[in-house]
């Protein structure tokens, strides 16, 4: 009986945003097997037992965990979630020390014993960390990105969608540069449907979208997690399903284009940061970056997310 090579994913991180990604992975059948690692067995184990407890009404995906590490053994996709949170009002880019060192442990473990996986860091803050976790194991370009700015640019298309009353499916919208606090909205490409933005307009003709519009919703989305951090304590729905949908991407070998952070060369003259462009991510990860239409404050804006990420790793060297 020829057995056909399951598909496996390995989240490394027990917490809300690893067993909510995971649950979202279940529920979407992004992999044929789940596998959830922390160093905390039995937060694991129980995580692990409820998620499989609802497997009778998901796919037929299978979930496992616990933490033993060797359990992540030949993985297609290693996406990495442990690390200290945000607490109410701190930045991401607080967490890069005490996150950068727990990496130092987990990188070369971990490529050691799936060395042909793709390794979607989510921890924050994940453009710096892409790049500390690049630079900590010898893997080809693009096997190591980030979740970046998909999660804030699902929010981008939420808010529009709401505002406009039009399926989140038919607005085309996306955030870019740093997944924190300098990212920015690419207005100048957005649409609803192939409307551009700017022209969309409402039955009486009024023209949804004007400046001061386009500006409270940057602002919203800028401050989204700060918000749910607040209130709750942490985000973890939102950015599960962002993870489970990187995941489908590559298991499937979409080559779709996802705002992903991966580290930049000579991208509009940014070398050697990580931050989030659109790009074309299949089942080598980031297969290319893509070069999209930007006017001269969006590169400046993006030049300024690179400043700030790049302040951020001189700390950490
Ligand atoms: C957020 C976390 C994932 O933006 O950074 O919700």
């Amino acid at each position: 009986m020829s057995f056909v090579r399951e598909t496996k994913l390995s989240v490394i991180g027990a917490g809300s945003v690893g067993s909510s990604l995971a649950y979202a992975a279940l529920i979407r059948n992004s992999a044929q097997r789940v596998v959830l690692y922390d160093v905390n067995q039995a937060k694991a184990e129980a995580e692990v037992l409820d998620l499989a407890h609802g497997t009778p009404f998901t796919g037929a995906s299978r979930i496992s965990g616990g933490s033993d590490i060797e359990l992540v053994a030949d993985s297609d996709v290693v996406v990495i979630t442990a690390g200290a949170k945000q607490e109410p009002g701190q930045t991401r880019l607080a967490l890069a020390g005490t996150n950068a060192r727990i990496l130092e442990q987990l990188m070369p473990r971990l490529v050691a014993l799936a060395p042909n996986a793709v390794f979607v860091l989510v921890t924050n803050p994940c453009d710096v960390l892409t790049v500390v976790a690049e630079g900590l194991v010898d893997l080809p370009p693009g096997r190591v990105f980030s979740s970046g700015t998909v999660l804030d640019s699902a929010r981008l298309r939420w808010l529009i969608a709401e505002a406009a009353g039009i399926a989140s499916q038919n607005v085309h919208a996306l955030i870019v540069g740093e997944h924190g606090d300098s990212e920015f909205p690419l207005w100048s490409d957005a649409t609803i449907g192939q409307t551009p933005l700017r022209d969309w307009t409402d039955e009486a003709g009024t023209r949804l979208f004007p400046r001061e519009r386009l500006e409270s919703l940057t602002d919203d989305v800028v401050h989204a997690a700060y918000k749910i951090i607040a209130g709750k304590g942490a985000t973890n729905y939102a950015i599960g399903l962002s993870g489970a949908r990187i995941v489908e991407a590559v298991l499937r070998n979409e080559r779709a284009i996802l705002p992903v952070s991966s580290v930049l060369h000579g991208y509009r003259g940014i070398d050697g940061i990580a931050l989030s462009v659109p790009s074309i991510v299949g089942a080598r990860g980031v297969e290319r970056v893509v070069d999209v239409p930007m006017d001269d404050v969006e590169v400046a804006l993006l030049h300024r997310s690179a400043e700030a990420l790049g302040e951020s790793l001189k700390l950490l060297q």
